[in-house]
């Protein structure tokens, strides 16, 4: 949650800054702000409620003066409501001093009271205003902001990740680390910072992420990293994989349109180098070793919102090939659980950003109980892959619209690539299991991209469907979590009331919910190779029809059994079972997609929400 970004250099700062902004826009978007140290020596700032645009329009009708120095946020607020005032920059020090938060700091009401008896004065709401106040007092004493900000930063408790500037310091951020991320871009005669590479892939590609309880300082040739101690300490450079082209919208209607069809390259490029002669081999697993892996007693998926969707499908596979129970918990419910870990247990936390905080917090948990942790992850450097003991990382390229669609589907390869990794080291499938699985995962892209032929029959239904109160999903097996996030998409991107059910669970209570014209989504199983469930669920159709609901099907093609009983059938190629849920969640991410068109709302920015939950 929040955005942010720094530059000293050579460019337009404001250009950089509001550049930066842009592409991390998808971290908050109610408000944004930037300072500038102007070439005349003092601070020129702007900052206005609203999306990133309200401050584009600011700044053409009063611009800020140009300076080599300059910070900038997009929010999403925590302390004080959205609002110009509580907008970031914040100014301390008779305006010479500027700085900007992402987090949250947990101890502001007792650092408040304290600098309200020093004197000072806040006009803001904002816990961020009190970091500045601070850091400005703290260099009325030092008269140097590297020395103010060591000092500030072990006096704050909670999540932060703090940049600062002072006007009798040109050319020089000072940023801190607490809890949450931080990124510098290493430029030539130019350095960044930013919340993720986004911020400045447009300008180099070579990057460091800082790391916990680290203080960084850059000024246009040089970076200097110490801890919160004082000692220095060397990043680890590495290569930011892909283009800032890949993060513009590339002329489609929004990013979520661009990403439903990037879903058949997410799954093919996090396949990619990983099957070898039929077999999966993920050698970054190496670093668990195979003893460990043939000795697991339990794994625990952790993870939040559709990250656990994918982790419960996951699950399916992992128990099925590698024979390993499998709990796939949210990550804020394991935390406070008292969870029964130890030696043999393998927590796998499941992240597109790599930054969510429960489930960072739910990976240091596990590991401090003694077990050991592997995370999914899509995003290269970022704090949860640091702090685990392994990663497999998913190749889904950035995902911008905060409503997740293709790091889904890789996140299911990510896991289903493991359960083959682990069915092998532990062999509990045949060579040929083996082969087959690999080959049936190797052609989901193909079947992915037949599935999107069926969009604009998709966006036709969305929009007969615009004015429905209650959108009911309902699966079984793989198709349980699948109707989960069929519901979830909707939820949040059309803001309709949707639930996902277990089909098996209909008669407990959620087939009290369907009236007449009640919309409900079925995720069919396969009636060749599912012929049990199959049966099942067309019975759970019958019993929904025959009390008026409206039924559309997403069904294996040439399933014959499901069209006397569904309103509409979606169809989706032949796959085995486990395979199916790469292909039905096509159709729901679309329909959300188009429904929230169909009612003019923003899908790439639904209210209230951020793609990034830095904060507990
Ligand atoms: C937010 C996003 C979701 C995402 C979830 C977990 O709620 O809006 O799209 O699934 O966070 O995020 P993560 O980065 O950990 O996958």
């Amino acid at each position: 949650m929040c955005g942010i970004v720094g530059y000293v250099g050579t460019q337009s700062t404001v250009d950089v800054l509001v550049a930066g902004l842009k592409r991390q826009e998808y971290r908050g978007y109610d408000s944004a702000g930037i300072a500038i140290i102007a070439n005349d020596g003092t601070i020129s700032s702007a900052k206005k409620a609203g999306k990133l645009q309200a401050l584009v329009d600011e700044l053409a009708a009063h611009p800020v003066r140009e300076g080599a120095t300059g910070i900038g946020h997009t929010r999403w607020a925590t302390h004080g409501a959205p609002s110009d005032v509580n907008a970031h920059p914040h100014l301390a020090d008779d305006g010479k001093l500027a700085l900007i938060h992402n987090g949250i700091i947990e101890n502001f009401s007792e650092l408040r009271a304290e600098m309200l008896a020093a004197g000072h004065d806040f006009v803001s709401e904002t816990d961020t205003e009190v970091a500045a106040v601070l850091v400005g007092h703290l260099y009325r004493e030092t008269g140097d902001l590297r020395a103010a900000f060591a000092r500030a930063v072990i006096r704050m408790h909670g999540a932060f990740t703090l940049l600062a500037m002072h006007s009798d310091e040109p050319g020089l951020i000072v940023a801190a680390r607490h809890n949450s991320p931080l990124i510098v871009g290493f430029g030539d005669g130019e350095n960044f910072l930013g919340s993720d590479v986004a911020a400045f892939v447009a300008h180099t590609h070579r990057a460091a992420a800082v790391g916990q309880d680290q203080i960084v300082a850059i000024t246009s040739d040089a970076v200097t990293v110490t801890d919160f101690a004082g000692h220095s300490v060397m990043l680890d450079e590495f290569e930011v994989a892909w283009d800032a082209s890949a993060s513009d919208k590339g002329g489609w209607s929004s990013f979520m349109a661009k990403e439903i069809t990037e879903n058949p390259d997410a799954v093919a490029n996090t396949i990619r180098g990983r099957i070898d002669a039929g077999l999966v081999t993920i050698p970054e697993l190496a670093e668990l070793g195979d003893d460990f892996l043939k000795g697991i007693s339990r794994i625990i998926v952790v993870a939040c919102g559709t990250a656990s969707y994918a982790g419960m499908v996951g699950a399916y596979a992992i128990e099925q090939w590698a024979r390993i129970p499998v709990d796939v918990q949210l990550s804020h419910e394991f935390r406070y659980r008292d969870p029964v870990v130890d030696a043999s247990t393998l927590v796998i936390s499941i992240s597109q950003s790599g930054e969510t905080m429960d489930t960072l917090m739910a990976v240091k948990y596990a590991q401090e109980h003694g077990a050991r942790a592997i995370s999914i992850c899509n995003s290269q450097g970022a704090t949860i892959p640091r702090e685990s003991d392994a990663v497999i990382y998913t190749h889904a390229g950035p995902e911008v619209a905060v409503a997740s669609t293709k790091a889904f589907v890789a996140q299911i390869t990510g896991l289903y690539l493991f359960a083959l990794h682990a069915a092998r080291v532990r062999e509990t499938l045949t060579h040929e299991d083996l082969t087959h699985n690999a080959a049936e995962l190797e052609a989901v892209p193909a079947k992915i991209e037949q599935v999107l032929t069926t969009g604009s029959t998709v966006a036709q239904l969305a929009k007969w469907m615009s004015d429905t109160p209650a959108v009911l999903f309902l699966g079984r097996n793989v198709g349980y979590p699948i109707a989960l996030e069929g519901a979830l998409k909707l939820k949040e991107l059309a803001y309709i009331h949707s639930e996902g059910f277990a089909a098996g669970e209909l008669k407990h209570g959620p087939i009290a919910l369907i009236d007449h014209g009640q919309p409900v989504f079925v995720i069919v199983p396969s009636p060749r190779k599912s012929a049990v469930i199959h049966a099942k669920v067309i019975s759970n159709i019958q019993e929904i029809r025959a009390r008026g609901a409206r039924v559309i099907a997403i069904a294996e093609q040439g399933d014959a059994a499901v069209l006397p009983f569904a309103d509409e059938v979606i169809q989706i190629p032949l796959a085995d079972p486990l395979f199916e849920p790469f292909l039905a969640v096509i159709p729901l991410q679309i329909f959300a997609m188009e429904l929230a068109h169909a009612k003019g709302l923003d899908v790439d920015q639904p209210r209230n929400l951020a793609k990034s939950v830095t904060v507990e």
